[in-house]
């Protein structure tokens, strides 16, 4: 049997039009532009408009993916998309994006690791990929996390903004790519801190969407060690050394666990891919979001090794490698 490797094709980024600013925010709870820069980085955030749904970014991106990867929207025969704030209860929110893209072919489904989605939704598109099972997968991140937000709650409510990210991963002969490729992926949870960071409603339990609730020091004490937990073992699960990485690419939360897990590893700030500032955290689409951005403004190139990692919800943590 041909040994198979999941490859980098290409990668869009899709975020809403309406901009609130930290300035905007302190309208309406009790907090300050001074607090939220210093405390997270955050100077903005995008904000679905009335009616836009997970899927419409998420569509907006993926087209955004096809065509930088120019690949025409029939060859995909995989689509996973990571959310924690679908459409629906059901069907998927994949299953939606996968008709307005016209894709008659393979399959499609959620997957819900909240901030970490990105990362486990690209490791079972992976997982796919190298076993015969998808030719061509788009790997979506997309949420609308104002829908689950109480805006009352100033601990909260301004931290997170709405967006998605899309990648487009293809088969290859891992004879003929050489070292390129997602190289390794590593995924963990420990659900027996769920109550850290959790939405109060949900389908079987209240039988409503509830808000989001979450006790930010604690989960940010749990942060640092989990990423820089996972990144260690997804760069010794390929072989390399933490300095052969030429980007990072982290779940963007707060710049100050982006800072923190740079100097707990050594790795130089200015390869630490950093647009919170921008957007706030998008939770599963941050990591396409900011792989985007980077790749559109020349940073990663053709060739270099990225670092992707996240944590959120559940807790769950992860990282995946890819040399691009
Ligand atoms: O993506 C999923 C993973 N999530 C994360 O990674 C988030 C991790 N956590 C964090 O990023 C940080 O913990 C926060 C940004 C949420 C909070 O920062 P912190 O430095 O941990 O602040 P804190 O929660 O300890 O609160 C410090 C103070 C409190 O006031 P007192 O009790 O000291 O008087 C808060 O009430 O800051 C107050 N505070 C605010 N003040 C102004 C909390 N939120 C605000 C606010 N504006 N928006």
């Amino acid at each position: 049997m041909i040994a198979r490797r999941s490859v980098f094709a290409g990668i869009g980024a899709h975020l809403p039009d309406r901009v609130v600013s930290n300035a905007d925010l302190a309208q309406q709870v009790e907090t300050s532009d001074d607090w939220i820069v210093e405390r997270t980085g955050i100077r903005r955030r995008h904000i679905a408009a009335a009616g836009e749904k997970t899927s419409d970014l998420g569509i907006a991106a993926a087209r955004k993916a096809l065509e930088a990867a120019g690949v025409d929207a029939g060859e995909i025969d995989m689509i996973v998309v990571a959310t924690a704030t679908p459409d629906l209860t059901f069907p998927a929110t994949a299953a939606r994006i996968q008709a307005a893209l016209g894709v008659t072919r393979g399959f499609a489904f959620d997957v819900q690791a909240v901030c970490s989605g990105f990362i486990y939704a690209l490791t079972m598109a992976d997982n796919a990929i190298v076993r015969g099972q998808a030719e061509t997968a788009l790997v979506i991140g997309a949420e609308t996390f104002s829908r689950i937000l109480d805006w009352s709650d100033r601990t909260t409510c301004v931290l997170f903004g709405d967006g998605a990210g899309a990648m487009v991963l293809k088969a290859a002969d891992a004879a003929t790519v050489g070292d390129r490729g997602i190289l390794s992926t590593y995924l963990r949870t420990d659900g027996r801190f769920h109550d850290l960071l959790y939405v109060d409603g949900g389908p079987s339990q209240t039988q409503s969407v509830g808000h989001l609730r979450m006790q930010g020091s604690a989960v940010f004490r749990h942060a640092v060690d989990h990423i820089s937990e996972a990144m260690i073992e997804a760069v010794a699960r390929a072989g390399v050394k933490m300095t052969d990485v030429d980007w990072f690419v982290p779940h963007q939360a707060n710049q100050r666990i982006l800072d923190g897990v740079a100097r707990k590893l050594s790795i130089p700030p200015d390869r630490v891919i950093s647009t919170l500032a921008d957007h706030g955290n998008t939770s599963a689409a941050s990591v396409p979001i900011a792989f985007d951005v980077a790749v559109r403004d020349g940073r990663i190139k053709p060739g270099h090794l990225v670092l992707m990692e996240a944590m959120g919800g559940g807790l769950t943590w992860g990282a995946a490698l890819a040399r691009i």
